[in-house]
């Protein structure tokens, strides 16, 4: 047989060349090569005519194309169950869960008679084995394979012809074609790119576990996130058993949207009030803290905001967010220096959202500008009190959307008082557990909470 030609292209300027190179002499930057098939020498031609186009109006959507997973929090990130066909790429650092998450979802989907292979190039099939019997898992059609070899791997999807496809993970297969090494660009680029191919002709859903680099991306410059449909992201921290999965791209679905699970010695618990846990741990009768309702894709979601304000030691005061724009929190502090008054530039500030959790929306603004007031006063704001709005550059305080959901959330949980923009209040009439009071700016807002 003859042997495929590949070539070397730099990933900065796409200079081609036969030979990998240190340095491009293009662009001059270094280690940017990287081996890919040479598309030219391998392609076989294919005749127009076979080639079909279809009329939008021709094209049918059956009410089955989503398979769900019977994992609420999974199904809802996805935007409603997996999609037949489709490729959705799983990142996550090692160790996080990917791995049990996967084999759970095979494991639901192989007992609703869909055929499922689960290929490991990590685990063997008896270290596969004894995970599920670990998470007590008994499924009826779930095949098992060991293998990082490409081409067997090919050839097994076309005869076992799955529903779904998990392969765990994309950094250890590698073409035998390709001569770097696997889980190199190059590789895991080549062995998406036959996935791919193998996925839309014959209508599987793939999953592909992809291990998060130190960079942060997945295998590299982000290589995979623009081919396949879907890209979730699972989270968490080390020390905490909550895990968090998060849609970064969603071809058929919103990227809003989170699940939360726990690992559990049973495996991944789904969580289904993350609300509870997330105001669980909070501190009583001290200042800087508040709870705001945010809203994650379609739910809502008490979250717990911190902010410490300490005078500056030398100079120029610092100001650090964590899971919270940077430049949102700048604003807010600008905003209480220049409307509120405060001599913010002597001070440094910190602001956090507890449990790992990130947002960017900016109806939780008030929210901040509470904790950080709070903190400058020192005075601890009543903990049966949140508070939601946007704040303008004014100071003025502005309407956000599904303000009905976020009461309705704090109510639940036993808050008594809801400070929110003037502008929702007439969005509003229905509740009754929950005091609720409308301000128009900043100024009217802290004069409540502190
Ligand atoms: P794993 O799914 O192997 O992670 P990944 O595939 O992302 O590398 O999960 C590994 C961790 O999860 C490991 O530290 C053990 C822990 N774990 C549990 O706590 N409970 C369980 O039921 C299982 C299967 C794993
Ligand atoms: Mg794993």
């Amino acid at each position: 047989m003859a042997k495929i030609k590949t070539k070397f292209i730099c990933q900065n300027c796409g200079y081609e060349n036969y030979k990998w190179m240190g340095k491009c002499p293009s662009c001059n930057e270094w280690n940017s090569f990287v081996e890919e098939i040479d598309e030219k020498k391998s392609k076989i031609k294919k005749d127009l005519k076979d080639i079909k186009i279809e009329n939008i109006k021709d094209v049918k959507i059956d009410e089955e194309d989503r398979f769900k997973t019977d994992i609420g929090e999974m199904d809802r990130v996805l935007g409603g169950g997996i999609v037949k066909g489709s490729l959705i790429l799983v990142g996550g650092d090692p160790g996080i869960g990917k791995s049990t998450l996967l084999i759970q979802i095979a494991n639901n989907l192989s007992n609703k008679g869909l055929k499922v292979l689960y290929v490991s190039g990590e685990e063997s099939v008896k270290q596969i084995k004894i995970r599920a019997e670990r998470i007590k898992l008994e499924s009826k059609e779930l095949y098992i394979l060991s293998e990082t070899n490409l081409d067997i791997i090919k050839g097994i999807i076309e005869n076992v012809s799955p529903d779904i496809l998990i392969i765990d993970s994309i950094q250890t297969v590698y073409n035998p074609d390709i001569s770097s090494a696997p889980g190199s660009v190059g590789q895991v680029r080549e062995g998406t790119h036959i996935l791919m191919n193998i996925a839309k002709r014959k209508n599987i859903a793939t999953f592909l576990v992809g291990h998060v680099t130190k960079e942060g991306s997945i295998a590299g410059p982000r290589v995979l996130e623009h081919m396949v449909d879907t890209v979730l992201y699972f989270e968490g921290e080390a020390y905490h058993s909550y895990r968090i999965l998060r849609a970064i791209k969603n071809r058929f679905g919103s990227t809003n949207e989170i699940g939360m699970f726990e690992m559990r010695d049973i495996g991944l618990v789904e969580v289904q009030n993350p609300s509870k846990i997330l105001i669980s741990e909070r501190p009583r009768d001290t200042s800087g803290t508040i709870v705001v309702p945010s809203l994650e894709g379609t739910r809502p979601m008490l979250v717990e905001l911190q902010s410490l304000v300490s005078p500056t030691m030398f100079g120029m005061p610092r100001r650090v967010a964590m899971g919270i724009d940077y430049n949102r929190v700048i604003l807010m502090i600008a905003v209480l220096e220049k409307k509120v008054g405060y001599n913010m530039e002597s001070y440094d500030v910190y602001a956090n959202i507890v449990g790992g959790l990130k947002t960017k929306e900016p109806a939780i603004d008030l929210g901040i500008i509470s904790s950080i007031a709070s903190s400058y006063r020192d005075i601890p704001i009543d903990s049966k009190l949140t508070i939601v709005g946007e704040v303008g550059l004014t100071g003025e305080v502005r309407r956000v959307n599904f303000i009905e959901k976020r009461i309705k959330e704090a109510e639940n949980l036993g808050f008594n008082t809801a400070i929110v923009p003037k502008a929702n209040i007439k969005d509003l009439n229905k509740t009754k557990g929950i005091n609720i009071i409308g301000v128009n700016n900043v100024l009217e807002a802290l004069d409540i909470v502190l």
